[in-house]
């Protein structure tokens, strides 16, 4: 199954194309200064003389791409069904639109910017990411390891949908590696480990896990085993600007872009970054699944990618500011922020290592339980009652209710999951107006 082999479409030259490899759309340096994602993502990638002039990427809205030959087109495809090798100057081209588009090919490349990835895929979901990448390393009778908690979507998809395929999961609380250690002697007990699926820091208890440890784990089971378990990281909370776990050994980094990537709610996307080698495999099964993003999606992204920085920034300073008036409020008991984090708390030293910021999203606790948390939330005049996060927008939400109201009571109180906790995504309001609805809301309770 070559289908997703990758088209490097920076050499390819015929006039309709997109890409290019003339000087100016793919520079990375100017002189000897390397120029930052920030600055490459108004333009990487793209030849504005190949499309009439327009300074930005049209949106290529077609299914399908017209071959110049019957020969092109046989070409075409004898090279995404790998019927035979690629000559050293062949250029793979577009067929249809969900082996790929130009859209979703320079979105991808600009989102591997970031954090160095060799190849990216994007996907018409964060599920779709995590489910096609899954799929494509899974086999029955294999094992899964994975932090808790999870996003409720992914919890409900390894405990209740693969075990239904023979696959087998074993969890452990997020927060030391001991148990990070146990999950995966407790696993490999039953079956080949194919892949450790870690969302830090989670949702919604910004707990860590240990990224380099469990590629260690991984390292140490492939010398026994002969395969090493896939480290797979959900990295949507802290975003490409705050966590690169490629950077402390992770194989994989999967993105729900609705989140922070996307950043103004309004919509639904995913990715799948890493090497060449594993992402070339998920691209075939994506291509099978027809789990590709659409077109239009792949244009909000890049439209979304020219102010990641800028954004995320933003809302992390204002995060600071909202965490710091909560955490002096007598009706607040505890804030779940990573900037809080003392000397005597293990988990500092893992967040000084792993992390860049603390980013924009964290929980807290109000004294007493759901009625006064609900009280609090119903009374907001500015935050959002929503879930998800990363938008432009401040967004509230009660995570034991609803992003985690699947998750059992007694298992929710193992994980740190109570009936006193909120979670905000803090946005780019001013701070201060953030403020004074959580002061007049917590003033309700
Ligand atoms: C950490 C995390 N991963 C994955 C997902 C799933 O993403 P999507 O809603 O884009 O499918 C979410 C959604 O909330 C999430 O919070």
């Amino acid at each position: 199954m070559l289908l997703g082999e990758p088209r490097e479409p920076r050499r390819r030259k015929s006039p309709g194309c997109l890409m290019s490899d003339q000087p100016g759309y793919r520079h990375r340096r100017i002189g000897d200064k390397d120029l930052r994602p920030e600055t490459l993502m108004m333009g990487y990638g793209y030849n504005p003389h190949l499309s009439e002039g327009a300074v930005k990427c049209p949106i290529f809205q077609t299914s399908t791409f017209v071959f110049r030959s019957a020969e092109e087109g046989k070409a075409f495809f004898e090279l995404a069904y790998g019927i035979r090798e690629r000559s050293p100057q062949e250029v793979p081209g577009l067929i249809y639109s969900r082996i790929n588009n130009p859209d979703l090919e320079i979105l991808e490349e600009r989102l591997c910017l970031w954090e160095g990835a060799e190849r990216a895929l994007v996907c018409s979901s964060g599920m779709a990411a995590i489910s096609t990448t899954l799929l494509t390393f899974l086999r029955p009778g294999d094992t899964i390891v994975h932090s808790e908690p999870l996003y409720g979507g992914t919890e409900y998809l390894l405990l209740n949908i693969l075990p239904m395929f023979g696959v087998k999961c074993f969890g452990f609380t997020a927060g030391t590696s001991e148990a990070m250690e146990a999950a995966m002697r407790e696993a490999r007990s039953h079956g080949r480990v194919a892949v450790m699926l870690i969302e830090t820091p989670a949702n919604p208890t910004n707990a860590l896990v240990d990224i380099r440890a469990a590629a260690d784990l991984a390292e140490a089971a492939e010398k026994e085993d002969g395969k090493r378990p896939i480290v797979a990281i959900d990295n949507t909370y802290l975003g490409p600007l705050w966590q690169r776990p490629l950077e402390h050994g992770a194989d994989l980094v999967l993105y729900s872009l609705t989140k922070n990537v996307g950043g103004h709610s309004d919509l639904i996307a995913g990715a799948v970054l890493g090497d060449s080698a594993n992402i070339n495999l998920i691209a075939g099964i994506r291509t099978i699944l027809g789990t590709m993003a659409d077109p239009w999606t792949g244009w909000m992204l890049m439209r979304s990618l020219e102010t990641l920085k800028l954004r995320m920034t933003s809302q992390m300073k204002n995060a600071r500011y909202i965490a710091e008036f909560l955490n002096d409020h007598p009706r607040v008991r505890t804030v779940h922020y990573l900037g809080f984090l003392d000397e005597s708390n293990p988990q500092r030293e893992l967040y000084k290592r792993q992390c860049l910021s603390p980013g924009s999203t964290f929980s807290f606790e109000i004294n007493r339980g759901e009625a006064e948390a609900f009280r609090l939330l119903n009374a907001l005049k500015l935050a959002k009652l929503a879930v998800s996060l990363g938008g432009t927008e401040t967004l509230m939400e009660h995570p034991a209710t609803m992003t985690h109201a699947d998750v059992k009571p007694e298992h929710q109180q193992r994980i740190g999951i109570t009936p006193a906790m909120i979670r905000i995504s803090v946005g780019v309001e001013h701070p201060e107006d953030i403020i004074a609805d959580l002061q007049q809301a917590l003033e309700a309770i």
